[in-house]
């Protein structure tokens, strides 16, 4: 599990500076190479601490964001020896209390620090606008390359002639030939610096917050790649210090077009495998089947062993926006007219899977007018406190407009961001104000727990509605013998 937690700071001044703070630092740590990490967001904020664990090279690292009030916090809050995120992985906490321990490990807003730089890694966020129908249904979107070209601008203005900066980012495909080289071709030039010194290359990240956060970046497949072969192997040469590549080689592509385009590959196939599902869940609704059942038996095969199960829709940073990017990259990269429409159909498809969830409901139990509702989890995913995109958010909305009284716990969420919600996160509080309805949204491990079915078990009479299938087959015949339990996907019930 994770999740950005932060306190207030009162934020510098556009005058202000970190310049005494940074040399200070670099001081304290010579002769070591210096990492500068773009953005301390989800994925920035931890592989700085693995650049500053890293395996075969002792590094100066600096995490660097805006001084802006969603991000001024965390950089505050690291350097005061508080990480600003909340993690289920233990090795984070370790990571950064080793590294607090060294003393190699500094966060800052000044873009002072590119100009020390032996390496950037850039991680910032690259956002797509999307517009929707009030139905949820995708109208149009579009892709601002506006902030992630000014970041790229700040390292360009800054960092040294001999500088590597490797692009960690989603980005559409094309990005870093089309965009990110002549930015930085650019800023050294302005600067009369030699501009055929520098190093560009492309290592997406794999990175998933949760239980293996660590692991997930330091112990685990890599692909990578470079704008020239100098760019390529320096790329190599580095990630071979921070990641176990002995037990997890590297895999080199052609180009920086094709790291791109793996990445965004990558997340497009999974959305469009869950869109697929979507059909099929309301076909074995309809039909009486229980999709689980027919899902786990073709999964016995090894080429289907990934179809995915139903659910209440997709969520999270990536997988709601990546197979625009690359739709975006086709028409307005690489210059072709058509979009990628499948991929778009599939984001499209699969934004109005809560809106299928909350009608498939509604079907069932239609007189929700002042209705208690219990959601377990707003987080988007299973052990993990992220709530951006979180499909929790639209269901909530449907339930909330036909005047259900929603209330929601997540273990992990102690105040929701796009709700402005804070969460109750003891959930004896929850039951004892006799919820009508649970519904089951998110699927953390401890929902599962034996504790949490008997807490459930010895309410009075309630209807449990599980989006996402986490009850097991026994659980649901215990909790049957009181309630009434209804299984998205699972039509036989
Ligand atoms: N979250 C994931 O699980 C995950 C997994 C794999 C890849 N990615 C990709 O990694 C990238 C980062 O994702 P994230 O989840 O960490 O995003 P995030 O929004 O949590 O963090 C991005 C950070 O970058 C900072 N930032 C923006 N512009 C900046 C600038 N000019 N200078 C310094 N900092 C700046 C923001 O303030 C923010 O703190 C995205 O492209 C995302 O698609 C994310």
């Amino acid at each position: 599990m994770s999740q950005l937690t932060g306190a207030s700071y009162q934020l510098p001044k556009s005058s202000d500076d970190d310049k005494a703070g940074i040399d200070d630092f670099l001081s304290r740590n010579p002769s070591k190479p210096v990492i500068v990490v773009q953005g301390l967001g989800f994925v920035g904020g931890v592989m700085s601490l693995v650049c500053a664990n890293a395996i075969s090279c002792e590094y100066a690292v600096i995490g660097i964001d805006l001084p802006t009030p969603e991000s001024y916090w965390k950089i505050r809050s690291f350097n005061e020896g508080v990480l600003p995120l909340k993690s289920s992985d233990s090795k984070v906490t370790e990571y950064f209390e080793r590294a607090c321990k060294k003393g190699n490990h500094y966060t800052t807003f000044d873009t002072y620090a590119y100009a020390h730089a032996d390496i950037v890694i850039v991680d910032v966020n690259l956002d797509v606008q999307k517009q929707s129908s009030p139905e949820g249904e995708l109208s149009e979107f579009d892709v601002d390359m506006a902030p992630f070209s000014g970041a790229i601008e700040a390292i360009a203005n800054n960092c040294k002639p001999s500088v590597l900066i490797i692009v960690e980012t989603t980005v559409p495909p094309g990005t870093c030939e089309k965009i990110v080289l002549p930015i930085l071709r650019r800023g050294l030039s302005d600067r009369n610096l030699p501009t055929d010194s520098f190093r560009l290359g492309h290592s997406y990240e794999r990175v998933m917050p949760g239980p293996n956060y660590i692991d997930s970046i330091q112990n685990y497949y890599r692909v990578y790649s470079g704008v020239d072969e100098e760019s390529a192997v320096t790329t190599e040469k580095f990630l071979k210090t921070i990641i176990h590549t002995d037990e997890y080689p590297l895999t080199r592509l052609q180009g920086t077009n094709a790291t791109e385009m793996a990445k965004v590959l990558e997340n497009s196939y999974r959305a469009m495998n869950i869109a697929f599902m979507v059909e099929w869940s309301r076909f074995a609704e309809e039909a009486g089947v229980n999709l689980y059942d027919v899902v786990n038996a073709i999964r016995l095969r090894p080429t289907h062993s990934n179809l995915m199960y139903p659910g209440i829709g997709v969520g999270g940073y990536c997988l709601t926006k990546d197979a625009l990017l690359a739709s975006w990259a086709r028409q307005n990269l690489i210059g072709k007219r058509q979009p990628l429409s499948q991929s778009e159909s599939a984001i499209n498809i699969n934004d109005q899977m809560p809106r299928f969830s909350f009608e498939y409901f509604q079907n069932i139990y239609p007189k929700l007018k002042g209705a208690r509702i219990l959601f377990l989890g707003v987080s988007y995913r299973g052990d993990v406190g992220d709530t951006r995109y979180s499909p929790v958010e639209k269901l909530f909305n449907y339930f909330s407009a036909v005047g259900a009284i929603v209330t929601c716990h997540d273990p992990y969420v102690k105040y929701w961001d796009e709700k402005s919600l804070e969460i109750e996160q003891d959930l004896n509080t929850h039951l004892s104000i006799s919820p009508d309805i649970i519904i089951i949204t998110t699927g953390h491990s401890i929902y599962k727990s034996k504790k949490i079915i008997d807490s459930l078990f010895a309410l009075n009479t309630i209807f449990i509605y599980d989006t996402i299938g986490l009850l097991s087959a026994d659980q649901i015949k215990f909790l049957e013998q009181k309630h009434t339990i209804k299984v998205l996907g699972r039509g036989d019930l």
